[in-house]
């Protein structure tokens, strides 16, 4: 029997990554629910704990506007949320193919706390496929859960440009997809909540890898 996702007044974020594109998302969400900011790097979560943002994409003032958002380097606090955003880097290698080690290895530290009903977001730029073919295998592998039966993927890929402060996440309408049709709705409706500029609901997650 499969396991229902979980509902969107529900919702408890985390959001892995934190550079560029995690902390903006992180932030405009940590201002309306509560959000678990992880990251590897002690050094940016010292700095963000004390109310700096190194990557100077978001001021001083809009950080201690997202009161509910918390920062961590502590794998196990992952496990507070049910819903993960992962925005981790994807470098571009040597054939010009993004290096997804990153993302699997964000994949593996969110597996090892995944629960059933729980979404896992991906937002790090990838080729078509990616998601349900090299990401979702590593959650399943290291949560033992079944994918689409036990916990459930979305895919919304991000557009911003870091320095624009007139084009911010918020002011850019976002493409958002989900591994089944309750869950892409669910992951739209989310988004709808920090995206004035609006969302568009891809058909299938290959559909929204591919609309960057
Ligand atoms: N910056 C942009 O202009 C831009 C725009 C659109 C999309 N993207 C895409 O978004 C993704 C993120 O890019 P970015 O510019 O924010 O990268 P970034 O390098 O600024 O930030 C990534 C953050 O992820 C952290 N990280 C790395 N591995 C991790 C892991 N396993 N677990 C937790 N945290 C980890 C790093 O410490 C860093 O703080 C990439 O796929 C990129 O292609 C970037």
């Amino acid at each position: 029997m499969s396991h229902q996702p979980v509902n969107l007044s529900d919702v408890k974020l985390a959001v892995v990554g934190l550079g560029y594109v995690g902390l903006p998302l992180a932030v405009e969400f940590g201002k309306k629910r509560p959000v678990v900011g992880f990251d590897i790097n002690n050094r940016r979560i010292d700095g963000l704990q004390s109310g700096f943002d190194q990557t100077l994409e978001v001021s001083e003032a809009e950080l201690a506007e997202a009161t509910q958002l918390s920062y961590t380097a502590d794998r196990a606090q992952l496990g507070q949320a049910n819903v993960y955003i992962v925005t981790v880097p994807t470098p571009i290698d040597e054939y010009k193919q993004p290096d997804l080690t990153p993302l699997v290895k964000a994949s593996e530290t969110i597996g090892a706390v995944l629960k059933r009903g729980d979404i896992v977001i991906y937002e790090s730029t990838v080729y078509p496929g990616a998601t349900e073919e090299d990401c979702v295998p590593v959650l399943e592998r290291v949560s033992g859960l079944k994918f689409n039966v036990d916990f459930y993927a979305g895919y919304s890929p991000e557009r911003i440009n870091p320095g624009d402060k007139e084009h911010r996440v918020s002011t850019i309408k976002k493409v958002t997809s989900g591994s089944t049709p309750e869950v892409a709705e669910l992951v739209d409706q989310l988004y709808k909540q920090i995206i004035t500029a609006g969302t568009h609901k891809a058909s299938s997650i290959r559909v929204a890898e591919a609309a960057k």
